[in-house]
């Protein structure tokens, strides 16, 4: 979050689209009454507690720029017993993933419908046990490279809300976008890359489902490029 010249705290800047065609109706129907059911307050008073989110979860995940939501909702899927926060701004996406909650009755999935920067600055701290920041937009060209999520201050923010050991997944085809977020997490204290071997961030995490735009680069030839990080233990 950035200051005024007066230094009154200012919003960070979205970028990106937040509503693409009109939604169908039965999208429109459960943008009215099951997005209330599960949204996280974006109101940025309240900081805002996980155990409130979810009655009972073994641990809380949270997606940044689901998209879509194929990735979520097979993780939500595949495990009932943890939490999971989608961070979405884009109206579009939100009602997909709404779409696939109720048909497979999925009961642990919370969204933030709005920009994940202003959750991660109002999220209790060492609350959550997975992140993950699959295929960001690029931002390529070198004047917008700044608006690419990944950045020292959205890590100050994610080192704060993560547990010890907590995990860090981000995945991209765009080869620039890997070094510079390399470059980020090499130079943040709170952060190590986990790597197993010199060919394991080349393969899909084995437990992950493939995304909207990674079938789309994998589809138009492009390499994907899977890292994971570790939150280093605050002791
Ligand atoms: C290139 S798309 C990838 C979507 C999905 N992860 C996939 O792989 O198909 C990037 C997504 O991130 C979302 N996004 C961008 N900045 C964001 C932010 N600050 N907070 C939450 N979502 C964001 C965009 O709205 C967009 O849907």
């Amino acid at each position: 979050m950035g200051l005024n010249k007066n230094s009154i705290p200012t919003k960070p800047q979205f970028y990106g689209r937040r509503k693409g065609h009109t939604l169908r109706p039965h999208r429109q129907h459960l943008m009215k009454e099951l997005l209330p059911k599960l949204i996280v307050p974006s109101d940025t008073n309240t900081p805002t507690d996980t155990a409130d989110l979810f009655d009972q979860a073994s641990e809380v995940w949270m997606e940044i720029g689901f998209g879509a939501g194929e990735h979520l909702a097979a993780q939500a899927e595949s495990h009932p017993e943890v939490g999971i926060i989608g961070c979405e701004p884009y109206i579009n996406g939100v009602a997909t993933l709404l779409s696939v909650i109720e048909k497979k009755s999925l009961k642990n999935i919370r969204i933030f419908n709005d920009d994940a920067r202003l959750l991660l600055e109002n999220l209790a701290a060492d609350s959550i046990a997975k992140v993950f920041v699959l295929f960001s937009d690029p931002w390529p060209k070198k004047r917008h490279n700044r608006r690419r999520f990944i950045n020292s201050e959205t890590l100050n923010a994610l080192a704060r809300i993560m547990k010890d050991r907590a995990e860090f997944r981000f995945a991209t085809d765009d080869m620039s976008y890997i070094r510079w977020a390399l470059d980020a997490f090499y130079h943040h204290p709170d952060f190590k890359w986990q790597v197993a071997g010199p060919t394991d961030w080349r393969e899909r995490y084995p437990d992950a489902a493939a995304t909207r735009y990674e079938t789309k680069a994998l589809k138009q030839g492009k390499k994907c490029v899977y890292l994971k990080f570790q939150r280093v233990s605050r002791i």
